[in-house]
Protein backbone atom coordinates (compact mmCIF):
# COMPACT_ATOMS: atom_id res chain seq x y z
CA UNK A 1 0.00 0.00 0.00
CA UNK A 2 1.63 3.10 -0.95
CA UNK A 3 2.07 6.33 1.80
CA UNK A 4 -0.35 9.09 0.87
CA UNK A 5 0.07 12.61 2.97
CA UNK A 6 -3.58 13.40 3.44
CA UNK A 7 -2.99 16.77 4.85
CA UNK A 8 -1.45 20.17 3.62
CA UNK A 9 2.15 19.94 5.59
CA UNK A 10 3.31 23.17 6.82
CA UNK A 11 6.45 23.89 8.51
CA UNK A 12 9.92 22.06 8.25
CA UNK A 13 10.73 18.81 6.87
CA UNK A 14 10.49 15.62 9.34
CA UNK A 15 13.93 14.40 10.06
CA UNK A 16 14.34 10.81 9.59
CA UNK A 17 16.75 7.94 9.79
CA UNK A 18 16.47 5.55 5.90
CA UNK A 19 14.30 3.53 5.81
CA UNK A 20 12.27 4.70 9.13
CA UNK A 21 8.68 6.68 9.20
CA UNK A 22 9.75 10.28 10.36
CA UNK A 23 9.16 12.02 13.41
CA UNK A 24 7.51 14.91 13.36
CA UNK A 25 7.83 17.78 16.26
CA UNK A 26 4.90 18.21 18.72
CA UNK A 27 2.17 20.45 17.18
CA UNK A 28 3.06 19.23 13.92
CA UNK A 29 -0.40 18.28 12.05
CA UNK A 30 1.23 14.89 10.66
CA UNK A 31 2.71 14.19 13.97
CA UNK A 32 1.17 10.42 14.78
CA UNK A 33 -1.04 10.29 18.08
CA UNK A 34 -2.23 7.79 20.41
CA UNK A 35 -5.95 7.28 20.09
CA UNK A 36 -7.36 8.04 23.21
CA UNK A 37 -8.62 5.59 24.83
CA UNK A 38 -12.18 6.43 25.77
CA UNK A 39 -14.60 8.36 22.61
CA UNK A 40 -14.41 11.96 23.37
CA UNK A 41 -15.51 15.42 22.04
CA UNK A 42 -13.73 17.18 20.00
CA UNK A 43 -12.62 21.13 19.67
CA UNK A 44 -11.23 22.54 16.51
CA UNK A 45 -7.46 21.96 17.50
CA UNK A 46 -7.97 17.99 18.99
CA UNK A 47 -9.77 17.61 15.36
CA UNK A 48 -5.80 18.15 14.02
CA UNK A 49 -4.89 15.76 16.71
CA UNK A 50 -6.74 12.56 16.13
CA UNK A 51 -6.84 13.06 12.50
CA UNK A 52 -3.21 14.35 11.74
CA UNK A 53 -1.99 10.88 12.41
CA UNK A 54 -2.09 9.99 8.86
CA UNK A 55 2.02 9.59 7.56
CA UNK A 56 3.41 6.90 6.94
CA UNK A 57 0.16 4.51 6.09
CA UNK A 58 -0.40 2.10 8.76
CA UNK A 59 -0.16 -1.56 7.81
CA UNK A 60 -3.84 -1.77 8.59
CA UNK A 61 -6.48 -1.59 6.32
CA UNK A 62 -8.42 2.23 7.22
CA UNK A 63 -11.74 1.37 7.77
CA UNK A 64 -14.27 4.41 8.05
CA UNK A 65 -17.40 1.85 9.59
CA UNK A 66 -20.73 3.61 9.65
CA UNK A 67 -24.07 3.22 10.89
CA UNK A 68 -27.94 4.90 10.02
CA UNK A 69 -31.35 4.71 11.85
CA UNK A 70 -32.39 0.92 11.48
CA UNK A 71 -32.72 -1.17 14.20
CA UNK A 72 -29.81 -3.40 12.66
CA UNK A 73 -27.63 -0.86 14.87
CA UNK A 74 -27.64 -2.74 17.66
CA UNK A 75 -25.25 -4.69 15.93
CA UNK A 76 -22.64 -1.82 15.43
CA UNK A 77 -21.11 -2.75 18.42
CA UNK A 78 -20.22 -6.20 17.03
CA UNK A 79 -19.34 -4.93 14.05
CA UNK A 80 -16.69 -2.78 15.05
CA UNK A 81 -14.95 -5.29 17.08
CA UNK A 82 -14.94 -7.97 14.64
CA UNK A 83 -13.38 -5.26 12.04
CA UNK A 84 -11.06 -3.89 14.48
CA UNK A 85 -9.18 -7.03 14.75
CA UNK A 86 -7.75 -6.58 11.39
CA UNK A 87 -8.34 -3.01 10.27
CA UNK A 88 -7.92 0.25 11.71
CA UNK A 89 -11.45 1.44 12.52
CA UNK A 90 -13.15 4.80 13.25
CA UNK A 91 -16.71 4.92 13.12
CA UNK A 92 -19.16 7.55 12.35
CA UNK A 93 -22.92 7.74 13.03
CA UNK A 94 -26.07 9.23 12.43
CA UNK A 95 -28.45 10.69 14.57
CA UNK A 96 -30.96 8.12 14.46
CA UNK A 97 -28.32 4.99 14.54
CA UNK A 98 -27.49 6.57 18.00
CA UNK A 99 -30.69 5.20 19.38
CA UNK A 100 -29.79 1.98 19.01
CA UNK A 101 -26.02 2.15 19.70
CA UNK A 102 -24.96 2.01 23.21
CA UNK A 103 -21.62 4.42 22.96
CA UNK A 104 -20.62 3.09 25.92
CA UNK A 105 -20.08 -0.38 24.66
CA UNK A 106 -17.96 0.06 21.57
CA UNK A 107 -14.43 -0.36 21.73
CA UNK A 108 -12.18 2.01 23.67
CA UNK A 109 -10.14 2.34 20.72
CA UNK A 110 -12.03 3.31 18.13
CA UNK A 111 -13.39 6.92 17.91
CA UNK A 112 -17.10 7.48 16.94
CA UNK A 113 -17.81 10.73 15.29
CA UNK A 114 -20.93 12.14 14.95
CA UNK A 115 -22.99 15.25 13.35
CA UNK A 116 -21.95 17.44 15.99
CA UNK A 117 -18.45 16.73 15.78
CA UNK A 118 -18.19 18.44 12.45
CA UNK A 119 -19.62 21.63 13.87
CA UNK A 120 -17.51 21.21 17.00
CA UNK A 121 -14.37 20.91 15.55
CA UNK A 122 -15.01 23.59 12.67
CA UNK A 123 -14.74 27.46 13.73
CA UNK A 124 -12.83 29.28 11.26
CA UNK A 125 -11.84 29.36 7.65
CA UNK A 126 -8.87 27.44 7.55
CA UNK A 127 -9.97 24.90 9.97
CA UNK A 128 -10.01 20.97 8.54
CA UNK A 129 -13.40 19.78 7.71
CA UNK A 130 -14.23 16.67 9.33
CA UNK A 131 -16.20 15.05 6.49
CA UNK A 132 -13.61 15.12 3.98
CA UNK A 133 -10.77 14.48 6.42
CA UNK A 134 -12.58 11.60 7.26
CA UNK A 135 -12.65 10.81 3.54
CA UNK A 136 -9.07 11.06 2.83
CA UNK A 137 -8.13 8.80 5.77
CA UNK A 138 -10.19 6.16 5.02
CA UNK A 139 -9.16 3.39 2.76
CA UNK A 140 -12.67 1.88 2.63
CA UNK A 141 -16.05 2.64 4.21
CA UNK A 142 -18.86 -0.06 5.24
CA UNK A 143 -22.35 1.79 5.83
CA UNK A 144 -23.57 -0.89 8.01
CA UNK A 145 -26.69 -0.99 8.83
CA UNK A 146 -27.50 1.23 5.79
CA UNK A 147 -31.65 2.81 6.49
CA UNK A 148 -33.88 3.16 3.72
CA UNK A 149 -33.45 6.96 4.49
CA UNK A 150 -29.68 6.76 4.18
CA UNK A 151 -29.63 5.02 0.84
CA UNK A 152 -32.25 7.28 -0.78
CA UNK A 153 -30.02 10.57 0.43
CA UNK A 154 -26.99 8.48 -1.46
CA UNK A 155 -28.74 7.68 -4.15
CA UNK A 156 -30.30 11.61 -4.77
CA UNK A 157 -26.72 13.12 -3.84
CA UNK A 158 -27.91 15.17 -0.65
CA UNK A 159 -25.38 15.38 2.11
CA UNK A 160 -27.23 17.05 5.26
CA UNK A 161 -24.87 15.11 8.15
CA UNK A 162 -21.69 13.72 8.01
CA UNK A 163 -22.69 10.34 6.83
CA UNK A 164 -23.78 11.53 3.72
CA UNK A 165 -21.39 14.12 3.18
CA UNK A 166 -18.75 11.59 3.74
CA UNK A 167 -20.43 9.82 1.00
CA UNK A 168 -20.91 12.74 -1.01
CA UNK A 169 -17.33 13.49 -1.58
CA UNK A 170 -15.86 9.85 -1.73
CA UNK A 171 -13.81 8.80 -4.15
CA UNK A 172 -15.20 5.72 -6.04
CA UNK A 173 -11.74 4.24 -6.58
CA UNK A 174 -11.89 2.92 -2.99
CA UNK A 175 -14.47 0.39 -2.46
CA UNK A 176 -17.22 1.38 -0.42
CA UNK A 177 -19.76 -0.81 1.19
CA UNK A 178 -23.29 -1.14 2.27
CA UNK A 179 -25.54 -3.60 4.43
CA UNK A 180 -29.47 -1.91 4.12
CA UNK A 181 -31.51 -3.41 7.05
CA UNK A 182 -35.26 -2.38 6.63
CA UNK A 183 -38.56 -4.01 7.40
CA UNK A 184 -39.50 -6.24 4.56
CA UNK A 185 -42.38 -3.45 3.19
CA UNK A 186 -39.44 -0.76 3.37
CA UNK A 187 -37.23 -3.32 1.30
CA UNK A 188 -40.16 -4.14 -1.66
CA UNK A 189 -41.52 -0.84 -1.87
CA UNK A 190 -39.94 0.17 -5.96
CA UNK A 191 -38.16 2.91 -4.45
CA UNK A 192 -35.41 0.56 -2.99
CA UNK A 193 -34.54 -1.38 -6.46
CA UNK A 194 -34.60 2.84 -8.31
CA UNK A 195 -31.93 3.60 -5.45
CA UNK A 196 -30.02 0.49 -5.60
CA UNK A 197 -29.28 0.66 -8.93
CA UNK A 198 -28.54 4.02 -8.77
CA UNK A 199 -25.49 3.36 -5.94
CA UNK A 200 -24.48 0.21 -8.20
CA UNK A 201 -23.82 3.38 -10.63
CA UNK A 202 -21.66 4.93 -8.28
CA UNK A 203 -19.42 1.63 -7.78
CA UNK A 204 -20.87 1.08 -4.58
CA UNK A 205 -20.94 -2.82 -3.06
CA UNK A 206 -23.90 -4.02 -1.83
CA UNK A 207 -23.94 -7.09 0.92
CA UNK A 208 -27.53 -8.02 0.75
CA UNK A 209 -29.72 -8.26 3.68
CA UNK A 210 -31.53 -11.59 4.64
CA UNK A 211 -34.88 -13.20 5.27
CA UNK A 212 -35.80 -13.59 8.45
CA UNK A 213 -38.13 -12.77 11.64
CA UNK A 214 -37.92 -9.18 12.14
CA UNK A 215 -37.04 -7.06 15.09
CA UNK A 216 -40.63 -5.52 14.42
CA UNK A 217 -41.94 -9.51 14.49
CA UNK A 218 -42.77 -9.44 10.92
CA UNK A 219 -40.95 -12.06 8.73
CA UNK A 220 -39.30 -11.08 5.63
CA UNK A 221 -36.53 -9.83 3.56
CA UNK A 222 -34.62 -6.82 4.59
CA UNK A 223 -33.02 -7.70 7.82
CA UNK A 224 -28.84 -6.56 7.93
CA UNK A 225 -26.79 -9.50 6.80
CA UNK A 226 -25.00 -11.21 9.79
CA UNK A 227 -21.89 -8.77 11.08
CA UNK A 228 -19.98 -12.02 10.83
CA UNK A 229 -21.19 -11.92 7.01
CA UNK A 230 -20.57 -8.25 6.61
CA UNK A 231 -16.76 -8.56 8.24
CA UNK A 232 -15.51 -11.30 6.26
CA UNK A 233 -17.34 -9.88 2.71
CA UNK A 234 -15.23 -6.38 3.24
CA UNK A 235 -12.50 -8.49 4.34
CA UNK A 236 -12.10 -10.86 1.21
CA UNK A 237 -12.61 -7.84 -0.81
CA UNK A 238 -9.66 -6.55 0.87
CA UNK A 239 -7.37 -9.92 0.03
CA UNK A 240 -8.47 -9.63 -3.70
CA UNK A 241 -7.91 -6.55 -4.61
CA UNK A 242 -4.77 -4.05 -3.61
CA UNK A 243 -6.49 -0.82 -2.06
CA UNK A 244 -7.01 2.59 -3.51
CA UNK A 245 -6.85 1.14 -6.65
CA UNK A 246 -8.96 1.38 -9.47
CA UNK A 247 -11.18 -1.64 -8.18
CA UNK A 248 -14.28 -3.32 -9.80
CA UNK A 249 -16.91 -4.09 -7.51
CA UNK A 250 -16.90 -7.25 -5.50
CA UNK A 251 -20.80 -7.80 -5.03
CA UNK A 252 -22.71 -5.10 -7.64
CA UNK A 253 -25.45 -3.28 -5.75
CA UNK A 254 -27.71 -4.43 -8.75
CA UNK A 255 -27.36 -7.97 -7.40
CA UNK A 256 -30.56 -9.59 -5.44
CA UNK A 257 -32.65 -6.57 -5.99
CA UNK A 258 -35.84 -6.17 -4.45
CA UNK A 259 -39.46 -7.97 -5.77
CA UNK A 260 -41.02 -4.63 -7.60
C1 LIG B 1 -37.93 1.96 16.38
C2 LIG B 1 -37.55 2.33 14.97
C3 LIG B 1 -36.93 1.39 14.19
C4 LIG B 1 -36.57 1.72 12.86
N1 LIG B 1 -35.96 0.77 12.09
C5 LIG B 1 -35.63 1.08 10.83
C6 LIG B 1 -34.99 0.11 10.01
O1 LIG B 1 -34.72 -1.03 10.42
N2 LIG B 1 -34.63 0.46 8.76
C7 LIG B 1 -34.87 1.72 8.26
O2 LIG B 1 -34.52 1.96 7.11
N3 LIG B 1 -35.49 2.66 9.00
C8 LIG B 1 -35.87 2.38 10.28
N4 LIG B 1 -36.46 3.33 11.05
C9 LIG B 1 -36.70 4.68 10.49
C10 LIG B 1 -35.41 5.50 10.51
O3 LIG B 1 -34.86 5.55 11.82
C11 LIG B 1 -35.69 6.91 9.97
O4 LIG B 1 -36.03 6.82 8.61
C12 LIG B 1 -34.55 7.85 10.19
O5 LIG B 1 -34.90 9.11 9.65
C13 LIG B 1 -33.28 7.36 9.54
O6 LIG B 1 -32.30 8.36 9.66
P1 LIG B 1 -30.82 8.16 9.10
O7 LIG B 1 -30.94 7.52 7.76
O8 LIG B 1 -30.27 9.55 9.03
O9 LIG B 1 -30.08 7.36 10.09
C14 LIG B 1 -36.85 3.01 12.36
C15 LIG B 1 -37.47 3.95 13.17
C16 LIG B 1 -37.83 3.61 14.45
C17 LIG B 1 -38.52 4.66 15.30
Amino acid sequence: MKNKTYLSAPGAAPSSAAGSPPEYGAGHPLRRVRAPLLPRIFTADSVQETLGLDFPHPSKPRVLLAASGSVAAIKFESLCRSFSEWAEVRAVATKASLHFIDRTSLPSNIILYTDDDEWSTWKKIGDEVLHIELRKWADIMVIAPLSANTLAKIAGGLCDNLLTCIVRAWDYSKPLFVAPAMNTFMWNNPFTSRHLETINLLGISLVPPITKRLACGDYGNGAMAEPSVIDSTVRLACKRQPLNTNSSLVIPAGRNLPSS
